[in-house]
């Protein structure tokens, strides 16, 4: 279900702005338009939705109008054209009262240079939004106490911002917007003034957290690492405050919409978001005992592979046979295939990244069975597809040719497949 909803969304500085739309829907530029009318585009007729419980990140470049377009999402900006519905609620058309409340109690903005007063306490600040609210005493430091205790802060109440580290103020500036328990949090580049490291560990703490809240959250940031880790799905502004894509990290590294997309992630390491499950080969298998010899036969020659893979009816797997065992069962003259069926199979589940097969890839002659959340064999993938797969993005010189390539270059030896017992 959709929570949020933007719909041909405008933004455009400068004078009488509106007649700058007829412009962009021509095709003029926006460096031609600001030369000619002083108007800066900054949204650019922006158009999708954000579902309920979803991380969803917005990146670009700097001045591709990000945080224009995160506060136009609670009108701390004002839009220029198009329409921003909150559960369904036309935020253009609420009365500033109906306004405060939504941003009360609907969104809660996080900023990037935390935004605490310095004069009041952790607890204090926490508290900032629901006193001016009215809320009483005792029931606004219940829910400031709350919010601390997520954010980890427990037994600094009484400190001040300036006796705190960077990463400890931006979770007090997290505690403050979790306060109200609203249903959006706005996030306009909440990390990008901490250190590399607590960097890091405020995205895994935000990941974990999140998996707790299950909030609505809308995540700007200009680090493309930071949009594929955090973000369900990413929505990429070009310069022009266009959206550019909007899609999963998987799609929009394996399906770049176009050459501005692609020119912005050919550099990332694609290993660590393309899953297993992304690159998988339809599941040649046979069903045993239903199926035997002539069966595995027929199949490994139709598709040109040297091992096919086994299940039981459940579709669970039983190993794989390969060619060679298959030719010599076919010279004994018996086709009961039971006896060639190999355990020594490595299994793991569709949601692994390559990155975490590549050992295992290199240790396997077959191809590594997935088995989904049900146990349930859903396909394999092969040491091919891998490098392939790894191989997109690099220029010709650079591609890895073999999987040894591969790990010499990444410098990890990660353990993803397991071996399967049978
Ligand atoms: N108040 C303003 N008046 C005029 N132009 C503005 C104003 N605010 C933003 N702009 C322009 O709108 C465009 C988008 O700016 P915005 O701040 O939204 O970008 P951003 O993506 O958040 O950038 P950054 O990564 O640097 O924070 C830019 O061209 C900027 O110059
Ligand atoms: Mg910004």
């Amino acid at each position: 279900m959709a929570i949020i909803e933007v719909r041909d969304l405008y933004k455009i500085f400068g004078h009488s702005p509106k007649r700058a739309i007829p412009m962009i829907k021509q095709g003029v530029s926006k460096q031609d338009i600001l030369k000619k009318t002083g108007c800066t585009i900054a949204i650019n007729g922006a158009t999708f939705s954000i579902e309920k419980g979803e991380t969803f990140v917005v990146m670009g470049l700097s001045g591709s109008g990000k945080s224009t377009f995160i506060r136009c999402l609670n009108r701390l900006i004002e839009p220029t054209a198009g329409e921003i519905l909150i559960d369904g609620e036309d935020v253009m058309k609420m009365n500033q009262e109906k306004l405060r409340e939504t941003r009360r109690y609907k969104l809660s903005m996080v900023f990037q240079h935390f935004g605490l007063l310095p004069h009041r306490n952790v607890v204090s600040n926490v508290e900032f939004g629901l006193e001016i609210s009215g809320m009483d005493k005792e029931q606004r430091r219940a829910k400031a106490m709350k919010a601390i205790k997520l954010v980890g802060l427990e037994g600094f109440e009484q400190s001040l911002p300036s006796e705190l580290s960077g990463g400890m103020q931006q979770r007090v500036g997290l505690a403050r917007a979790l306060a109200s328990d609203p249903e959006v949090l706005l996030m306009d580049e909440a990390f990008s003034a901490l250190d590399p490291l607590i960097r890091t560990q405020m995205q895994d703490e935000l990941l974990e957290l999140q998996a707790r809240m299950h909030k609505t959250i809308v995540f700007i940031t200009h680090d493309l690492d930071e949009a594929l880790k955090l973000g369900d799905r990413i929505a990429i502004l070009g310069p022009d405050g266009r959206v550019r894509q909007i899609g999963t990290p998987e799609e929009i590294l394996s399906k770049p919409a176009d050459d501005y997309v692609e020119k912005f992630v050919q550099n990332v390491d694609r290993s660590r978001v393309i899953t297993a499950g992304s690159i998988k080969f339809k599941a040649t298998s046979i069903t045993h005992p239903r199926e035997d010899l002539v069966a595995a036969m027929r199949v490994m020659e139709q598709k040109s592979i040297s091992s096919v893979f086994v299940t039981d009816n459940q579709r669970k797997l039983k190993g794989i046979v390969t060619i060679d065992d298959a030719l010599a069962l076919q010279k004994k003259g018996s086709h009961d295939i039971t006896p060639i069926i190999q355990n020594n199979v490595y299994t793991t589940s569709p949601a692994t990244p390559i990155s975490d097969l590549l050992t295992t890839a290199l240790q396997t002659r077959y191809p590594i069975a997935l088995i989904d959340d049900e146990g349930v064999f859903v396909g394999g993938v092969s040491r091919a597809a891998i490098i392939a797969e790894m191989s997109k993005g690099m220029d010709e010189g650079n591609a890895p040719q073999t999987l040894s390539d591969i790990l010499d270059s990444n410098g990890t030896n990660p353990e993803g497949g397991e071996q399967w017992a049978g």
